[in-house]
C-alpha cells in the first residue's frame, strides 16, 4: 500500500514525540511491505517564526493533498503574548476547522502493566476501556463573538457558545455508531441544567438515540461525570460532549491510564484526510530534555493505520509491540515507577521500532 501522510510536529515536545510516530510507522512500512510518504508542514509557533503565521497556506494544502495528517502539539510561554491572531493555538483550531475534523475520538485504555504508574487504586481504573467522542469545530472555541470591549467605563467580555442542530446530530451520530462495535452505550454529557446549548444538545442525542434501540443512552451532567470518572469510570463505554467539556475531561480521563503522555487521539471528517495527534501539550516544562512520553503519538499513527488506512494487523502490531515494552518493564518518566528501567525518549522510540521488527512477519 502506498500513502502520503502530512507531518506537523509543532513546537515543543511535538517535534520530539512526532519522530516516534514517523520511526513507528517507517518500521511497520518495512515489516509489512508497505511505502509511506512523509512530507514535513510547519504549524503553531515553529509556522509564526518562519512565516509569521501560526497556519500557512503551504500546509493547509499539504494536508488536503494527503492521505492522513499527524502532529504532535502547538504552544508555548514565547508566544504567549502574542495578538490573538498569531497565537499557535489558532493554528490548530484552524486546520481543525479547514479539514472538517469535527469528531475526535479519545480513547482511555487501562494497562495492567501501568496500575502502579496512575494515582488512582487499581481496583478502580481495573478494565477501564472508554472512548471520549469530542465535538472539535464547534461551542466557545468558535462562537462569535469572542470580544474585549467597555461597557459604561468597565471593561467586559464575551465568549460565545453556538452549535447548529446539525453539528450536534452528526457527532451524536458517529459515537452512536462507534457504541454499537463496542459495549453498546452512550453516556451523553451536558449541563443541560443551566445552559440552553446542553438543552438542544440533550433534545439531539434523544432524537438519534431512536434510530439505535440496540444502544443504551444515558445523560450525565458534565460537574458529575467529572467526579464519576474518576470514581466509577467502568461504567462509561462511549462519552459524547461538546468541545470544551470534551477538552477538559479527557485530559482527567488520561490520569486513568497512568499519564497524560498516554492518550493518542483521532479527528475525523466527512471525506478525510483525518487527523491524528496526542491529546497532550507542548509541554514546555519538559521541551528538549529528552524525557517526553512518545506513546501517545506513537498510539496516534495506530490509530491512523486503523481508521484512514483500514490496516487492522499493523494498528495492532503497533499496540502489541508498546503492550510489550511496557510489560518488559521500559518507561519514561511521567510512567516511572519503583523498580522499572527508566528510559529516555528516544530510548522508547528505539525499544517500540525494535520489537516491531523483531517479529516476522510471512507475507
Ligand atoms: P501540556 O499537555 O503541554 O502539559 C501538561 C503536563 O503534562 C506538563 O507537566 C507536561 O510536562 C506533562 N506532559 C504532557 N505531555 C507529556 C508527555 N508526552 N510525556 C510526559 N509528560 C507530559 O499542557 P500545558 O502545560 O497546560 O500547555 C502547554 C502548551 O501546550 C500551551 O501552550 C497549550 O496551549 C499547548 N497545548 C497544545 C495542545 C495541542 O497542540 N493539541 C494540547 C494541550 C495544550
Ligand atoms: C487539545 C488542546 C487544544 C484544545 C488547544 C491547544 C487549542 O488543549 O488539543 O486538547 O483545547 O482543543
Ligand atoms: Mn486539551
Amino acid at each position: 500500500m502506498k500513502k502520503r501522510i502530512a507531518v506537523l510536529p509543532g513546537d515543543g515536545i511535538g517535534k520530539e514525540v512526532t519522530r516516534g510516530a514517523v520511526d513507528v510507522l517507517k518500521a511497520i512500512g518495512e515489516r509489512f511491505g508497505h511505502q509511506f510518504y512523509f512530507s514535513y508542514g510547519k504549524i503553531g509557533g515553529s509556522a509564526v517564526d518562519s512565516f509569521g503565521t501560526p497556519l500557512p497556506d503551504e500546509t493547509v494544502e499539504l494536508c488536503r493533498e494527503s492521505d492522513a495528517v499527524l502532529l504532535g502539539a502547538v504552544g508555548g510561554p514565547k508566544y504567549d503574548q502574542l495578538p490573538v491572531h498569531l497565537r499557535p493555538e489558532r493554528g490548530l483550531l484552524k486546520i481543525r476547522k479547514e479539514l472538517g475534523l469535527y469528531a475526535n475520538l479519545r480513547p482511555t485504555l487501562y494497562y495492567s502493566s501501568l496500575a502502579e504508574s496512575s494515582p488512582l487504586r487499581k481496583e478502580i481504573i481495573e478494565d477501564v476501556d472508554m472512548v471520549m467522542v469530542r465535538e472539535l469545530t464547534g461551542g466557545l472555541y468558535f462562537g462569535k463573538p469572542s470580544e474585549r470591549s467597555t461597557q459604561n467605563g468597565q471593561d467586559v467580555v464575551v465568549d460565545t457558545l453556538f452549535y447548529q442542530r446539525e453539528e450536534m446530530t452528526r457527532v451524536i451520530k458517529l459515537a452512536f455508531d462507534l457504541a454499537r462495535q463496542r459495549k453498546g452505550k452512550v453516556t451523553s454529557v451536558d449541563k443541560a441544567n443551566v445552559l440552553e446549548s446542553s438543552r438542544m444538545w440533550r433534545e439531539v442525542a434523544e432524537e438519534v438515540s431512536k434510530a439505535y434501540p440496540d444502544v443504551t443512552l444515558e445523560h450525565v451532567l458534565v460537574d458529575n461525570a467529572a467526579m464519576q470518572l474518576i470514581k466509577n469510570p467502568r461504567k462509561f463505554d462511549v462519552v459524547v460532549t461538546e468541545n470544551m467539556f470534551g477538552d477538559i475531561l479527557s485530559d482527567e480521563a488520561s490520569v486513568l491510564t497512568g499519564s497524560l503522555g498516554m492518550l493518542p487521539s483521532a479527528s475525523l471528517s466527512e471525506k478525510g484526510p483525518y487527523l491524528y495527534e496526542p491529546i497532550h501539550g507542548s509541554a514546555p516544562d519538559i521541551e528538549g530534555q529528552n524525557v517526553a512520553n512518545p506513546l501517545a503519538s506513537i498510539l496516534s499513527a495506530a490509530m491512523m493505520l486503523r481508521l484512514s488506512f483500514g490496516l487492522e494487523e499493523e494498528a495492532k502490531a503497533v499496540e502489541n509491540a508498546v503492550n510489550e515494552v511496557l510489560n518488559a518493564g521500559y518507561r519514561t518518566k511521567d510512567i516511572s515507577s519503583f523498580g522499572k528501567k527508566q528510559v529516555s525518549t528516544t530510548e522508547m522510540i528505539e525499544e517500540v521500532k525494535a520489537t516491531i521488527l523483531d517479529h516476522e512477519t510471512i507475507l
